[in-house]
């Protein structure tokens, strides 16, 4: 029998809602055949696919990361503004294609507000110059009578855009980068970059480029650019053909968290740094099929995939003191949640947990005591690609669990997935306090097998079944099915 502790007072911070946001890059058919099809019978007067939109707010994600990625690096905005025919179609060199300009910063505002998500956009830092970054922040924020600014008017938006958050370029430590530069010559163009940026607003947030949280570039980037920014990004994506390797490799986002979070506290001490600073974990998922082989990254998902997926948002979680914001890699097509073809679409098995996760999870995380049987990897197994792959091998707990309450206390939201392939296990619930969980409700993603993928052919074959239950009390026992993600819902009385 496995044990799951709750005790009110064990409080761990709060969860910030932006943990729960997406991204989209112009790749593949993210952008293009993914949330934007012109003279489609899906698509409305702007181009935007109805039914992606229905599929996209519920998953309810407070901001939007755009344009890329690895595709911003060359990426000129002013090529995507102004009258649709005069856009120039340009080569596309991040991803071997060609960029028809079409949905541009204006586009891409619309649709921020039309689905009800806060806009965060990534500069150019490779092909990008200062006067591009600064004109970018002047179109988007401008209020006074100045070129940028009057160009947005001329454009038809008479009101600034007011874009918060501004990424300072992309994977820049990359060799697949363009643009690729080292720690110490990144931190000194970062620095020209904000200056100009902040400097045309004030008002603007920046995230530093780090790349897992423990490495040297995170390191001298925090130390070179801690007095300008508010945000450290950092991608992991990991995933393996391997059952038990994927479904627990979201560990890895726990010891980046971890060691992220000790690096920025030496810095800021060092520093005298008073703004706090957080991780942005801008690019996070499961990604191991489609990587050199197929450039459109359509990464079909399987119910493991999916309960990686929900051990990743546990993780952020359980890090809520040190991760404020995190955007899902990709949303449509691409490495996504939702599929698409011209005549509709289907949700991926990675979808269910994101939305049950942003619907139902609270405000305040709980730290929860845990007891459950273990598994340890074998070396054989650890197979996440590079930059993650560093061998903690476990032993990892079979049920994965957080706990989260509303500011009242009256509300508990309980996600735990079983990640025992074969076995089911049976959880007590406990209380510490004496208080009575009741009209407890079970949302249960699950399939017949963890290799399940869904598909326009079977679009349910991973669901989520919602189940009432008949159990109240300080303690109550509940059986986790094999390979499933379940969220409890409760009333405390
Ligand atoms: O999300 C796919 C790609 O992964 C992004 O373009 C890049 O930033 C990362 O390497």
């Amino acid at each position: 029998m496995s044990k799951i502790k709750i005790d009110l007072e064990r409080k761990i911070g709060n969860v910030d809602r932006r943990i729960y946001s997406g991204f989209i890059e112009h790749l593949g058919r993210c952008i293009y055949g993914g949330i934007y099809e012109e003279n489609s019978p899906l698509s409305d007067e702007h181009g935007f696919r109805k039914d992606v939109m229905d599929a996209v707010r519920p998953l309810r994600m407070p901001l939007l990361r755009w344009p890329g990625g690895n595709f911003v690096s060359g990426y000129h905005w002013t090529d995507g503004i102004g009258p649709k025919e005069e856009r120039p179609r340009r080569i596309e060199l991040a991803w071997h294609t060609e960029e028809s300009n079409r949905f541009g910063i204006d586009e891409f505002i619309e649709y921020c507000r039309t689905i009800g998500t806060e806009p965060y956009i990534c500069v150019n830092m490779g092909t990008g110059t200062l006067d591009e970054a600064q004109a970018w922040v002047e179109y988007c924020n401008g209020t006074g009578n100045t070129y940028w600014a009057n160009l947005r008017r001329q454009n038809g938006h008479e009101e600034p855009y007011n874009v918060v958050y501004w990424g300072l370029g992309n994977e820049m430590y990359g060799r697949w980068q363009i643009g690729m530069l080292s720690a110490e010559d990144y931190v000194k163009k970062a620095i020209e970059f904000a200056k100009v940026m902040q400097w045309t607003d004030p008002n603007i947030q920046f995230i530093s480029c780090g790349l897992n949280g423990w490495s040297d570039w995170d390191r001298i980037v925090l130390e070179g650019l801690a007095s300008f920014v508010r945000y450290h990004s950092i991608h992991i994506y990991t995933g393996s053909e391997d059952y038990y390797s994927n479904v627990f490799s979201a560990h890895q986002a726990e010891r980046a968290l971890r060691n992220s979070q000790a690096m920025i506290d030496i810095v800021r001490y060092e520093q005298n740094i008073e703004h706090p600073i957080h991780i942005a974990y801008d690019e996070w998922n499961i990604w191991y099929r489609m990587r050199e082989a197929d450039t459109r990254l359509e990464e079909k998902y399987s119910l493991a995939d999916a309960l990686a997926v929900a051990s990743y948002l546990n993780s952020f979680i359980r890090h809520c003191n040190t991760v404020k914001i995190a955007n899902l890699a990709q949303l449509v097509n691409v490495i996504a949640p939702i599929f698409t073809n011209e005549q509709g679409l289907f949700l991926q098995t990675i979808y269910h947990p994101l939305r049950l996760f942003s619907e139902h999870m609270l405000e305040t995380a709980l730290d929860v005591f845990v007891d459950s049987e273990t598994y340890t990897l074998s070396p054989e197994q650890e197979v996440s690609p590079w930059p993650h792959r560093v061998g903690d091998l476990g032993p990892f707990k079979m049920l994965d669990v957080t706990v989260t309450c509303d500011t009242s206390e009256r509300e508990l939201a309980i996600a735990v997935v079983n990640r025992d392939r074969d076995h089911a296990h049976t959880a007590t619930i406990q209380l510490t306090d004496p208080a009575t969980l009741t009209g407890v409700v079970a949302y249960e993603v699950n399939g017949k097998s963890p290799e399940v993928i869904n598909s326009f052919e079977q679009p349910h074959a991973v669901n989520v079944q919602e189940h009432r239950l008949d159990l109240e009390g300080q303690n109550i026992n509940y059986t986790f099915a094999p390979h499933s993600f379940t969220l409890l819902r409760a009333r405390l009385a």
